[in-house]
């Protein structure tokens, strides 16, 4: 009896050490899935991470459900919604928790209300927003009577106010929620490309800035965004930055940062054509991930956009942006990430 209980505590001990240190010795490549995936977005819903994407089929909207933010190869799907035939090029949706209600906000090219084809922002809402795998509703368009919209992502700003965000005739829009199918009828165009940053424009002379997202720290809210050629292995992020007590729809109260990329292609590891950057946190909630795409060719990037992850770090500054990793280099995965041993 005695032996035997020794023996038992023995092997839990083996036990919990070998899955401690098997955890803190785990690593991952870029990138988190096996196919065109550009505009990743994702977003972490109880234990689990939900990615979107602009895929070869541009006319759904499909869902991939992982515990693991690293592989969503063969992850479980749903198709959330499925164009009709008046609808098409569905792009860059990303899934946003709004007043406690989830939503997916995502571009469509449909006809305008005097009848030309243009991309308009739409949002559909879960019916079950615990479940977003579950039935979604239909199409509601945003901002009706706006000029052509893509890209469009919440801003949750510290004032108690949302507002929305998108990309439209080359700069980065923002206007009010009114709430989260209803946006103000009051817009700003916070952001065009200046012409003295080369950086935002290729070498062509088209310059552009796209793609924003959202992210909070120390009751800062930071925008970041995409710029230059979307199909040209220079496109790079950008970040700009406002207080949450600033209004973000007076241009003055932003912080435009120092007119250079934060993150950028990276040819030690072959790694172009980095941008469309999402957030999120790591399993255990203690460090935020960046979900983005990039190729691994300097000539082929239509169809070729794969998504990665990469963490990031937090300054007094704002965010801290690691260089693009490659294909080959092993990364620790994400803090608290469940081991790969386990497939759930
Ligand atoms: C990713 O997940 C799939 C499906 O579970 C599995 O077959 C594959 O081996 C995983 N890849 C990695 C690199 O973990
Ligand atoms: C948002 O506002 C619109 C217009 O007032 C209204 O029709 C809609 O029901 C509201 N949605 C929610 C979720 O409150
Ligand atoms: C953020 O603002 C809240 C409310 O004003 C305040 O209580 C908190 O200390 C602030 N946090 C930081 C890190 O400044
Ligand atoms: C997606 O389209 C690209 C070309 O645009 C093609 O190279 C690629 O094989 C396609 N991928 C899939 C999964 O169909």
């Amino acid at each position: 009896m005695w032996n035997r209980s020794v023996f038992l505590c023995l092997s839990l001990a083996l036990t919990a050490f070998l899955v401690q240190n098997a955890e803190s010795q785990e690593t991952f490549r870029n990138p988190i899935f096996n196919g065109n995936s550009a505009d990743p977005s994702v977003l972490r819903v109880g234990d689990f991470y939900y990615l979107t994407l602009s895929t070869n089929s541009t006319t759904e909207i499909t869902i991939f459900k992982s515990s693991r933010l690293t592989n969503f190869t063969g992850a479980e799907t749903t198709i959330a919604y499925v164009a009709n035939s008046e609808q098409h090029s569905l792009w860059a949706s990303e899934m946003h928790f709004v007043d406690g209600e989830l939503y997916i906000y995502f571009t469509m090219n449909v006809e305008d209300d005097v009848g030309e084809r243009e991309w308009r922002m739409h949002v559909i809402q879960a019916v079950d927003p615990t479940n977003p795998m579950g039935l979604w509703g239909s199409p509601i368009k945003l901002m009706s009577d706006f000029e052509p919209a893509i890209d469009g992502t919440v801003m949750k700003h510290g004032n108690g106010q949302n507002y929305f965000a998108w990309a439209s005739t080359w700069g980065i829009w923002i206007a009010r929620m009114d709430n989260a199918t209803t946006i103000g009828a009051s817009k700003l165009r916070l952001r065009i490309p200046v012409p003295t940053s080369p950086w935002e424009c290729d070498i062509y002379g088209g310059c552009l800035n796209e793609g924003p997202y959202f992210i909070y720290n120390n009751n800062v809210s930071y925008l970041v965004y995409s710029a230059s050629s979307t199909f040209l292995p220079d496109y790079a992020l950008g970040l700009m930055s406002i207080p949450f007590d600033k209004d973000p729809m007076n241009p003055s109260n932003w912080d435009y940062g120092e007119n250079a990329p934060v993150f950028w292609r990276n040819d030690d590891e072959d790694v172009y054509t980095t941008g469309h950057a999402s957030f999120t946190v790591s399993p255990d909630g203690t460090e935020t991930w960046m979900v983005y795409h990039a190729t691994d060719s300097k000539e082929v990037i239509n169809g070729n956009r794969v998504a990665r992850i990469e963490k990031i770090d937090w300054s007094e500054n704002g965010p801290v942006f690691p260089r693009p990793h490659g294909f080959n280099t092993d990364q620790p995965v994400p803090s608290g990430q469940i081991l790969s041993l386990i497939h759930i």
